[in-house]
């Protein structure tokens, strides 16, 4: 099976959570088969809190009602992808950018399903570079920040995120402890938001197989 069609199997394999009322949506490839296959079930719910521009278009395509965060109170679950996930569910993410948004909407959001074809389950996280979204005058004394911390950090040109801010994707960083580190790196002045997703992991990882969707908690 090729990748996409495992993404699309564990994208559709989230379906069997969604219960109801307000729903949390990520952004990527894999959220994009997730926003196709929540269209056929649309009438179970009320709408969505969307993690970026590109899903909130795409749900309203399929006429699927948008709402404001401020509007929605706590959301029951939030669906979305990964670049990479350890056996705890610590995640890395953002490798769409739109990481700031998506830790916003999980930390929201009950129980966190996320979504993936099985390559993205790894023994250690930072395989992966990962991503660091930085406030535009900060960029260059975060990313000398980031060498201290052993990582090799590279701006990524020509993409401004959602937020009007700057990635650094950090390279070369072996992530042992992931919790310590997403505390560090959120505590440089100057960067909103890094992509570990460790203090606030996923609940359930649905991993799309050649052997059918399984699922780790
Ligand atoms: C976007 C993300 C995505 O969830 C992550 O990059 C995985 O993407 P895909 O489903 O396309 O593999 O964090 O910021």
């Amino acid at each position: 099976m090729s990748q996409d069609a495992l993404k699309k199997q564990a994208a559709e394999a989230a379906l069997d959570y969604v219960e109801g009322g307000v729903i949390g949506v990520g952004t990527g490839s894999t959220v994009n088969h997730f926003i196709d296959a929540l269209a056929g079930i649309k009438g179970r719910i009320e709408g969505a809190v969307s993690s970026s521009e590109a899903s909130t278009e795409r749900l309203k395509r399929h006429g699927i009602p948008v709402l404001d965060l401020n509007a929605a109170g706590e959301l029951s679950i939030y669906v979305d992808g990964a670049d990479e996930s350890n056996a705890q569910l610590q995640l890395i993410k953002g490798g769409g950018g739109a990481l700031t948004r998506e830790k916003i909407v999980a930390a929201a959001s009950k129980t966190f399903v996320c979504i993936a074809d099985e390559s993205k389950l790894v023994q250690v996280l930072g395989k992966f570079p990962l991503p660091v979204e930085v406030i535009p005058m900060a960029r260059s004394y975060v990313a000398r920040e980031l060498v201290q911390l052993g990582g090799t950090p590279i701006w990524r040109e020509n993409f401004i995120t959602d937020n009007g801010n700057l990635i650094l994707d950090v390279h070369n960083l072996e992530i042992v402890e992931p919790m310590t580190l997403e505390q560090q790196i959120n505590n440089i002045a100057g960067v909103v938001t890094v992509g570990i997703f460790a203090l606030r992991p996923a609940d359930v990882l649905i991993l799309g197989s050649a052997a059918g969707p399984r699922s780790l908690k």
